[in-house]
Order: C-alpha cells, then structure tokens, then sequence
C-alpha cells in the first residue's frame, strides 16, 4: 500500500506539471527500474535534489494553481528507501521531469 502511494506521488506530479504521463518498468538481473516521464516544463537540474526537502516547492509552483504542499516527493523518497531502494529524478527524453525508482530484487 505505501507502494502504490509512492507511485501514485509521482503520477499525480506527472500530471499536475505536465499533460502527457509516461510509465514504465524495466527488470534487471538484480533490480527493478520504475520510471514516470511527462512532457511539461521540467525543472531545472540543481532542484533535482531540493525538491525532496519536506515543504520544498520551485518558484513557479508556489505562485501557480496547482496547490500542494511539498511533501509528495519527501514521502516518495521514505517508503521507497523502507523498501531498500532508490529514488531520484533527471531530465525526460520526453521534455519535462523523469522519476526513476530503483528497487533490489
Ligand atoms: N513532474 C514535475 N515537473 C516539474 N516540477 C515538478 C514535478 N514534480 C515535482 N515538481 C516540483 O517539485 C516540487 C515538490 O514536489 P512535491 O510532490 O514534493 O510537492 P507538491 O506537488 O508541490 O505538493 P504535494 O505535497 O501535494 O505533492 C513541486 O512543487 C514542483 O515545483
Ligand atoms: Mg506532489
């Protein structure tokens, strides 16, 4: 259940900052790669590690409708770590943010 939230986090991301979403997965020999892609505006890469600070919103999303508090990505990154994995988030081939969790099998 902590799971599907942890997805459900980023997903809802994915669409409340972007429009298109794009989910995939991939199973390695000794893990498996979870990846949620949009096509929004992205974030620059020196806030790729700032938005995971509990109440940490980019400028553009505290003045925007998009409410929200800022914990979506600090809890992402808690249940993903409960389940011995990883999280962090990259430019998307597809144009705005990419999540990738990395889980041990
Ligand atoms: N897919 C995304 N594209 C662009 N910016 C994003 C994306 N996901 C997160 N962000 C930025 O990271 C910030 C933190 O995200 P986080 O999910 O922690 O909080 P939130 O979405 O603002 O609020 P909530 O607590 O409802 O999730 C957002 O405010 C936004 O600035
Ligand atoms: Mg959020």
């Amino acid at each position: 259940m902590a799971f599907e939230r942890a997805l459900q986090n980023l997903v809802s991301n994915a669409e409340k900052y972007g429009e298109d979403i794009w989910v995939s997965a991939k199973d390695k020999i000794d893990e498996v790669v979870i990846i949620v892609d949009d096509n929004g505006k992205g974030l620059p890469p020196a806030l790729f590690e700032e938005v995971f600070k509990p109440f940490y919103r980019a400028d553009e999303s505290r003045n925007s409708s998009t409410g929200g508090v800022g914990l979506g990505l600090p809890i992402v990154r808690d249940i993903v770590h409960a389940h011995g994995g990883e999280v962090h988030l990259e430019q998307s081939p597809k144009g705005g943010l990419r999540a990738v969790i990395t889980l041990p099998l």
